[in-house]
């Protein structure tokens, strides 16, 4: 051997697998030192302000307008103009290019969009990279061809936009529920006044760039920033026929209340506390995998996400076991590092809520099972936390943690199963692993969820509704049946 190939006291074989950082460059984003309020297309300069972190280092990003009530008053005047101003009798087809054009422009400045996301949010990049931009462009680009077939969507039940739409939306996908919400709108022909979350408006800011360069006409989709003031502001404006909400079942509740007798539409996606149902029959491997999408994707900020583990008694070991080792590998860490799995929390609020939570855990007598990681001084971080030993009466069997955090418990037969899945206030989704087409069906037909999974978990498609039961809210968005709340029919 020449001295070159002799591996000396080298090892043939290296003991270090970890993963060298891979960090995303920032310098796609432009951050402006202060933003106003989107309305009637132009910026308007806010009366009261705050400042925007990033969650995983609390560096100041930017001073973002609080929407006061004048201020909404001034968005729904310009929607309103704006709706009567011809948007709303444009042809569909008119309609569907500007949703097109919307949709392209996303695709082409999605690397812009995906690290601001993760830097304003703290989700992992390869999440914002390919899962909210991908599905939000394709949110626009399907709702664009509904625009001018809403006839045959509902043939015979005369189909008219209902007026302005009023949309509050969350900070957990903070573009993707912007698309959600003003995807079906305008192709139904409704103009919108939208909200983002108080710790994420970066990109539906970013996104008004997105309109201008669109050419979609002024007033149509205007954002005011802010915080649950503004947010209640827009709910008792008069002159909104719709509003669109998701996030806390809490916030949910006083909002249909407080339109009760009002006549405005309403649609509610609110919280969960969804079932993972393991058989034995399941192919474990790929299930252990279902079990960390499902609740360890996002940080667990998912309102859908998989916070319930319910095991078959005959396989509780091998997969608590399985499930431990697989967490051992998670990466968590700088959100904009392409190999990061788990990111930061979302704010300092939901982390103490987090903490809260999982202290009752201990308390009430689960056990816990955290990996060794180390987490990052400055910012929000929670590792991801497994706990067994959990009774359904626990609180964290029954309350949404809203973060990295499974409670497992156990079944033995099918019967069980889904009594102890339908065991809880909520009812937005649930995942069933087992090998026989139809357990999945016979499961599917019992678990009281809006989505069911089956061998997969967190799978999202616009053509597919999504929405709740019980105190997971009403209504549905995406697919067809996601037109449907922003329309009248005259029947
Ligand atoms: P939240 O419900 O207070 O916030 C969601 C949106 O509603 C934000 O844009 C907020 O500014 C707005 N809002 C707040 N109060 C309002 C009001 N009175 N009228 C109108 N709009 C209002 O949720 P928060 O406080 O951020 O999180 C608390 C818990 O809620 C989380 O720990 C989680 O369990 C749950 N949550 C569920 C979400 C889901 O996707 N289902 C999303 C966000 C939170
Ligand atoms: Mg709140």
């Amino acid at each position: 051997m020449s001295e070159l190939d002799r591996p000396g006291d080298r090892d043939l074989v290296p003991k270090d697998w970890t993963y060298a950082p891979a960090p995303e460059s920032r310098d796609i984003v432009h951050l402006r030192e202060r933003y106003g309020l989107f309305v009637g297309g132009e910026w308007l300069e806010p009366s009261e302000t705050y400042e925007t972190i990033s969650p995983a280092s609390e560096e100041p990003l930017a001073v973002i307008g609080q929407g006061t009530p004048a201020d909404v008053e001034r968005a729904v005047g310009a929607a309103r103009g704006a709706f009567a101003d011809g948007w709303s009798s444009l042809p569909g087809s008119e309609r569907a290019k500007y949703l097109f054009r919307i949709a392209r422009i996303l695709q082409e400045r999605s690397r812009e969009f995906a690290v601001l996301e993760s830097l304003n949010g703290g989700k992992p990049i390869k999440e914002s990279r390919d899962v909210d931009l991908p599905l939000a462009a394709a949110h626009f680009f399907y709702y664009a061809g509904w625009a001018d077939k809403l006839e045959y969507a509902f043939p015979n039940r005369r189909p008219q936009p209902v007026g302005v739409a009023g949309q509050i939306i969350p900070w957990n996908f903070p573009l993707l529920m912007l698309a959600w919400k003003v995807a079906p709108a305008l192709a139904c022909g409704n103009t919108v006044v939208l909200k983002p979350a108080e710790t994420t408006p970066l990109t539906a800011l970013l996104f008004c760039d997105v309109l201008r360069q669109a050419e979609l006409p002024p007033g149509v989709v205007n954002i005011v920033t802010g915080d649950g003031r503004t947010g209640a502001a827009i709910v008792e404006h008069p002159d909104v026929d719709k509003i669109a909400f998701t996030g806390s079942t809490e916030v949910g509740k006083a909002i249909q209340r407080r339109l009760a007798g009002s006549g405005k539409k309403l649609t509610l996606e609110l919280g969960g506390k969804a079932a993972n149902v393991i058989f034995d029959d399941c192919a474990l491997d790929q299930a252990v995998e279902g079990i960390v999408n499902g609740i360890y994707f996002n940080q667990g900020h998912v309102c859908c996400a998989g916070s319930r583990l319910f095991v078959q008694e005959s396989i509780y070991e091998p997969v608590v076991e399985k499930l431990k080792r697989r967490l051992e590998t998670l990466r968590v860490g700088d959100p904009l590092d392409k190999n990061t799995d788990v990111g930061a929390i979302n704010s300092a609020m939901q982390l103490q809520r987090i903490e809260e939570l999982v202290a009752s855990g201990r308390e009430e007598g689960a056990d816990i099972y955290q990996p060794p990681c180390r987490l990052p001084e400055k910012g929000y971080w929670f590792a991801p936390t497994v706990f067994t030993n959990v009774a359904q009466s626990y609180r964290i069997a029954q309350e949404e943690i809203f973060g990295p955090v499974l409670s497992v418990l156990t079944f033995r037969t099918p019967d069980e199963a889904v009594e102890k899945a339908n065991n809880t206030p909520y009812g937005l989704s649930a995942g069933v692993w087992t090998e026989k087409g139809s357990r999945i069906l016979w499961m599917a037909q019992r678990l009281r969820a809006g989505v069911v999974w089956a061998n997969t978990y967190n799978r999202f498609d616009p053509t597919s509704p999504f929405g709740g039961y019980k105190e997971s809210g009403f209504g549905r968005e995406g697919g067809l049946h996601g037109l449907e709340p922003y329309l009248r029919f005259d029947e």
